[in-house]
């Protein structure tokens, strides 16, 4: 008996040494965290249930027999933050780098089964050099049995990933399935095929940085959703996002009390939209001024930023913000922000977030590029989620919707529940001076009858009632009380029931 408690306390000591001190000192060196680290500062303390820290790995090629490591590079297991249930991977670089191994992704797979049958999200800590390269196609099958179960999960429970490190080859496919990807910067690389692979194939030459670092994938790509400055801050705030998330698609989104009254007035907002329609104005200071206590968890922030999506709170319930930025490209709608937004909406469509969308979009953005990239198909995107979407959908035009733009941001005809309009909403085809150069073409030229029949067409449609008379809004409302009206929209529609027909699935335009 003494035996094996002597046992027990040295292999856990084995398993909590890792690949042993001097690679821990390279990771603290790189100004990482370990993976047990990683772990103790996400959840809350001492709510860690470590599972299979003794499993080893089955390999004897190569050596590897001799070199066996308790928990094979990898902790796992499950916790609270802030009180609610999450399941956990750490991948381990001190143990050959944190590579996958057959029985590492086992390890991986018994939290994802166990997390799907008691409903609670899959928290991925990604720090890997890939394929366990002893064990071969081993590895390769640990991690296609990994994908599966990614797929199976999404929408079912939220996944997220979080980039520590080194993230490749087709490693990079299991973060790319969950529902979002965080990176550190400095530290963390997601690509398909390396620099080297690069310079052969194609010639060009390109750091890792370069190809797939946090500013890459946040700012170029759109393949992540946010990045932090180091370890700490990323693990801190995904202990914030976390909050914002129902643990299932069952699930009602998580509420937590707030201060803020759901009729606080915002005077300022009265003079947020400047009289020269041509100008912009920050589409994020009336967020901040409409959601909780101004607390506002952007996504992809760097990407695409003519479109702002992002969770907050309304009256302690999260909702999910989507909106236009005149600021950025006029908030045209384009081939990116389409994407952007279209898989936000569907998050919080699978997770029963009610969405709240602001709207001043002159249309999509004209142009070849556009159009040679496929603006048809991915502009398409956005309007299948908003129009699949059967969570409650509240939408506030602000200034301008138009075209099919105004259509596509979650208009009435998609099945907005609550449609309304600020006093300054041009909901109209297209702009005045677009429009009557197309309808007067004969006059254009003669400047002044042009001007004439501008002023005309702007006081015909630029404004809220003739979008009003059909019922395509319910009501123009005054924007100091914006948050009042939405609260009370939300608190309407708290028991909405609405279901697509059935299918075996949707066929979204990809
Ligand atoms: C086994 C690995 C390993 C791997 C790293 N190590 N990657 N062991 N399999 N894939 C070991 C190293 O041998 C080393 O062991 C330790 O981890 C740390 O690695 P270093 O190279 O010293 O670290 P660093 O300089 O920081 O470089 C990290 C790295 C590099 C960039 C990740 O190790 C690397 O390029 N690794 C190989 C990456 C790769 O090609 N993976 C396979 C991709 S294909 P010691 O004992 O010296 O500490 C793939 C297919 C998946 O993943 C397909 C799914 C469908």
């Amino acid at each position: 008996m003494h035996d094996i408690i002597r046992q027990l306390e040295e292999k856990r000591d084995a398993a909590r040494l890792g690949g042993g001190q001097k690679r821990i000192d390279a990771q603290h060196g790189k100004g990482k965290l370990t993976a047990r680290e990683r772990i103790e500062t996400l959840l809350d303390e001492g709510s860690f249930e470590e599972w299979d820290m003794f499993v080893e790995h089955r390999c004897s090629d190569f050596g590897m027999a001799d070199q066996t490591v308790p928990s094979d590079g990898v902790v796992t297991g499950h916790g609270t933050i802030n009180g609610r249930l999450v399941f956990i991977f750490s991948q381990d670089f001190t143990v050959f780098g944190g590579s996958l191994s057959e029985a590492h992704a086992e390890k991986i797979c018994k939290i994802m089964d166990q997390a799907m049958k008691v409903g609670a999200p899959v928290i991925g800590l990604n720090d890997s050099g890939g394929a366990r390269i002893q064990e071969g196609v081993a590895s390769l099958a640990g991690y296609a049995d990994v994908f599966h179960r990614n797929v199976m999960a999404s929408g079912v429970v939220p996944q997220i990933s979080m980039i520590m490190g080194p993230c490749a080859g087709g490693a990079v496919y299991s973060p790319a399935m969950t529902d979002f990807i965080f990176m550190v910067k400095d530290s963390s690389y997601m690509f398909v095929t390396g620099p080297d692979v690069v310079k052969t194939v194609t010639h060009e030459e390109v750091t890792q940085e370069e190809l797939g670092g946090a500013t890459t994938h946040t700012s170029k790509s759109g393949v992540a959703d946010k990045a932090f400055t180091d370890d700490l801050q990323a693990l801190l705030y995904l202990r914030r996002f976390i909050d914002f998330l129902p643990a299932n698609n069952k699930e009602k989104p998580p509420t937590r009390p707030t201060p803020d009254p759901h009729d606080r007035v915002e005077m300022s907002l009265d003079s947020l939209v400047p009289d020269n329609p041509n100008k912009p104005y920050d589409m994020k200071e009336l967020i901040l001024k409409v959601v909780d206590e101004g607390d506002f968890f952007e996504m992809q922030p760097d990407y695409a930023a003519n479109i702002v999506v992002g969770f907050a709170r309304m009256e302690g319930a999260t909702v999910g913000i989507v909106a236009n930025q005149p600021m950025v490209l006029a908030g045209c709608l384009d081939i990116a922000s389409s994407i952007k937004a279209g898989r936000f909406v569907r998050f919080c469509d699978a997770f029963n977030i009610p969405i709240v969308t602001f709207v001043d979009v002159p249309g999509f953005l004209p142009g070849t590029a556009q159009e040679y990239g496929g603006i048809i198909k991915h502009g398409a995107k956005l309007l299948y989620a908003y129009a699949e979407a059967t969570v409650p959908k509240v939408t506030v035009i602000t200034r301008k919707a138009y075209g099919g733009a105004y259509v596509v941001m979650a208009s009435k005809h998609l099945r907005g529940d609550v449609n309304l309009a600020w006093p300054a909403a041009e909901i109209a085809v297209m702009g005045s001076k677009g429009a009557v150069e197309i309808i007067f073409r004969q006059d254009i030229g003669d400047e002044e009858k042009i001007a004439k029949r501008t002023a005309e067409y702007q006081e015909r449609f630029a404004n809220p009632f003739i979008a009003g008379h059909r019922g395509f809004i319910d009501d123009v409302i005054m924007p100091h009380n914006t948050r009042a009206r939405i609260c009370r929209s939300l608190r309407m529609l708290k028991n909405k029931q609405l279901e697509n027909p059935w299918k075996k699935h949707d066929n979204i335009p990809l």
